[in-house]
C-alpha cells in the first residue's frame, strides 16, 4: 500500500506542481490522469525518489520513501515520460547491462531474467536489433522490459502509451493488466481510455491539485442521469457555452455534438446520454462537480 499524505512542491520559478496532494494506492494498475502540466510527472519523480518535496509524505508498506530512498528503489520500476536509449546497442545486450546495474549479478540468472522479459514485452525476435532501429512501440516495451528489472513490487510508468498507434497501445495494455495482477503499477496518462480499460482505481489531477480519487466505475454512475447531448451548429457552439455547463463539444459530420451537464433537462432538444469516463473527467476539470 502506497500512502500519500499532503505533498507539496513548488520550482524555483514559482510555479506550484504539486499542491497538498494525498492519496491510498493500493495493489492492481492505479490511473493518474489529467491534463497537461497538471504534476503528474513531478508527482511521480517524487514517488522515484528522484525529486524531494518540500513537504509532506509518502510511506509505501511501511517504508518512508523520503528518507529511505534507496530501499525504495530496490522495490521500484520506473519509466520516465521520456528516456535515452543508446542507438547502437541490441535490445538483449542494453537489458543485459541494465540487469547488471540493478544488482543482478550471476551470470545465468541475468541470463534468464533477460531472456524471459524480453518474451515478455515480446520482443524476443527483435532482441539482435539495434534500439535505434526500434519503432516508438517497441521503445515502450522494451522500457517495461527495463522496469521490470528486480522484480519491483511497485512499478510507475509515465505517460507510456503516448505516441502510440491504436495496435501497440493494445499490447501495450494487455502487458501493463499482465503485469498489474500481482503489484502496484501507477499509470500516469492524458488519455481518458487508458484509465477505463485498466484502471479499477484513479486519480484526476489538474495544476497540482487531486480533483477526486475514486473507482472509474463510480465516476461514471455518479454522472448517469445528467449528461445531455444536442447536434448544434458550429456557431452555436459559443453561446452554448456561456448558458451550459458543456462537458464536450465534439465535431461530427460538420457539426457540432455538445455534451452538457445537468441535473436537470437542460432545453429543448436535448437527449438523455449514456455517461462516460471522458464525462466524469471534464466535469471534474472543468469544475461542474466537486468531491
Ligand atoms: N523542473 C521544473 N522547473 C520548473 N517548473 C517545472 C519543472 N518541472 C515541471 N515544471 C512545471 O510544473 C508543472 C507540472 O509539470 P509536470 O511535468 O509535473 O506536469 P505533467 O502533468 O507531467 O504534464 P505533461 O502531461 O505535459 O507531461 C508545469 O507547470 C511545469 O511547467
Ligand atoms: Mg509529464
Amino acid at each position: 500500500m502506497l500512502t500519500i499524505s499532503n505533498l507539496n512542491k513548488k520550482y524555483s520559478n514559482g510555479v506550484c506542481a504539486l499542491n497538498n496532494v494525498c492519496l491510498t494506492i493500493g495493489s492492481g494498475i492505479f490511473g493518474l490522469l489529467g491534463p497537461n502540466g497538471a504534476g503528474k510527472s513531478s508527482l511521480m519523480r517524487t514517488i522515484a525518489t528522484l525529486q524531494n518535496p518540500d513537504s509532506g509524505q509518502i510511506d509505501f508498506d511501511g517504508l518512508n520513501i523520503v528518507k529511505e530512498k534507496e530501499k525504495l528503489r530496490s522495490l521500484l520500476g520506473y519509466l520516465p515520460q521520456e528516456f535515452g536509449l543508446y542507438p547502437t546497442s541490441t535490445a538483449e545486450d542494453l537489458l543485459n547491462h541494465l540487469a547488471l546495474l540493478k544488482g543482478i549479478a550471476n551470470r545465468g540468472q541475468r541470463k534468464e531474467t533477460v531472456a524471459s522479459l524480453l518474451e515478455l514485452c515480446n520482443l524476443s525476435q527483435h532482441k539482435k536489433k539495434k534500439l535505434g532501429g526500434f519503432s516508438g512501440g517497441m521503445k515502450q516495451r522494451f522500457g517495461i522490459a527495463q522496469a521490470l528489472l528486480g522484480s519491483p513490487k511497485i512499478i510507475i510508468v509515465d505517460e507510456p502509451t503516448a505516441g502510440l498507434d491504436p495496435e501497440e497501445r493494445d499490447r501495450f495494455h494487455n502487458l501493463l493488466s499482465q503485469i498489474g495482477e500481482n503489484v502496484t503499477v501507477i499509470l500516469s496518462t492524458h488519455i481518458v481510455s487508458d484509465v477505463s480499460e485498466l484502471c479499477r482505481d484513479m486519480a484526476i489531477i489538474n495544476k497540482g491539485t487531486v480533483l477526486v480519487q475514486e473507482s472509474p466505475l463510480v465516476a461514471i454512475q455518479k454522472l448517469q442521469g445528467k449528461i445531455w447531448t444536442k447536434v448544434v451548429e458550429k456557431n452555436q457552439v459559443e453561446s452554448a457555452t456561456t448558458q451550459y455547463r458543456v462537458v464536450s463539444a465534439r465535431l461530427t459530420h460538420g457539426q457540432v455534438m455538445l455534451r452538457v451537464y445537468s441535473d436537470v433537462e437542460p432545453g429543448a432538444e436535448f437527449q438523455l446520454a449514456s455517461a462516460d469516463l471522458e464525462d466524469a473527467y471534464f466535469a471534474f476539470i472543468r469544475s461542474f462537480i466537486q468531491t
